[in-house]
């Protein structure tokens, strides 16, 4: 079964057009990667399917359901959660913090602060159980701008995976990485995600072919290709147009 599928979506910025009639379908439990050169219009598909913009033609659908215009908030407690390829933590605010927000964000407490006080020490408790999972209890009280570049990012990953999602959508994440930082986050979201559907859009194809069960290529904003990384590795176009420079 889809969990997730685009309907001959279209999108342009001011009269310019950017996505031409896509149509993915994200099977339930893969981990589906979207790769393509810049500017082929990867983020703006996520930004279409989280909500961010409204396409101006087609439907996203989750679980069967037309979500097409739904707002972020909405999406995160049916049970979609994404990072962004800019950094989204609040930096001011502690690890601790951050999380507490993601954890809050999903519960839709804060509209309610009596039922929050009652609440508290429950999710203090879940607060430091996803500090316990990604390993950053140790920066439980630091704010998220000390952390170094990798942890900050594994934080970022966590928060979209904070509010267990059954899918989560991951823009760039191993982007500014090191060779090391890039492994330990590979790691972090195997074991994050057992169970749960992925959707990345990675430019470090070690990362794409070792973490993909799928891959979707995008280009000029239509796709041009899906298949599994071996029949992506052999696919003529996809050479053509971008593998083909990558060396892979
Ligand atoms: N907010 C925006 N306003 C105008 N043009 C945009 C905006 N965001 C992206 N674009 C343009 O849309 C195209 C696709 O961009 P994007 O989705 O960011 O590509 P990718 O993530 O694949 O690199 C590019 O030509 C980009 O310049
Ligand atoms: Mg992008």
């Amino acid at each position: 079964m889809n969990i997730l599928e685009t309907k001959q979506l279209y999108h342009d910025f001011s009269g310019l057009e950017v996505l031409f009639g896509v149509y993915l379908q994200v099977a339930e439990g893969e981990r589906h990667a979207i790769i393509g050169p810049n500017g082929a219009g990867k983020t703006t598909l996520f930004n279409l399917i989280t909500g961010t913009y409204r396409p101006s033609r087609g439907q996203v659908f989750f679980k069967g359901r037309n979500i097409t215009g739904f707002q972020p908030h909405q999406l995160s407690r049916i049970g979609v959660g994404r990072s962004f390829q800019i950094t989204s933590t609040f930096t001011r605010l502690t690890t601790f913090q951050n999380i507490r927000l993601a954890v809050l964000a999903k519960r839709g407490i804060h509209f309610n602060l009596f039922r929050y006080v009652d609440r508290m020490h429950d999710i203090t408790r879940e607060t430091e159980a996803v500090l316990e999972r990604i390993n950053l209890t140790a920066e439980r009280d630091r704010p998220a701008s000390a952390l170094s570049y990798g942890k900050h990012r594994a934080l970022e990953i966590s928060l979209a995976l904070a509010t267990d999602p059954e899918l989560v959508l991951l823009d760039e994440f191993a982007a500014g990485m090191s060779r090391d930082e890039t492994h330990y986050a590979v790691e972090l979201i195997r074991r994050l995600t057992v169970g749960k559907t992925v959707l990345i859009i990675e430019h470090d194809m070690d990362v794409v072919f070792s973490l993909a069960d799928r891959i979707t290529v995008l280009h000029r904003g239509q796709i041009l290709a899906t298949g599994s990384p071996a029949e992506i590795r052999q696919n003529q176009a996809v050479k053509d147009a971008y593998l083909g420079d990558l060396e892979i």
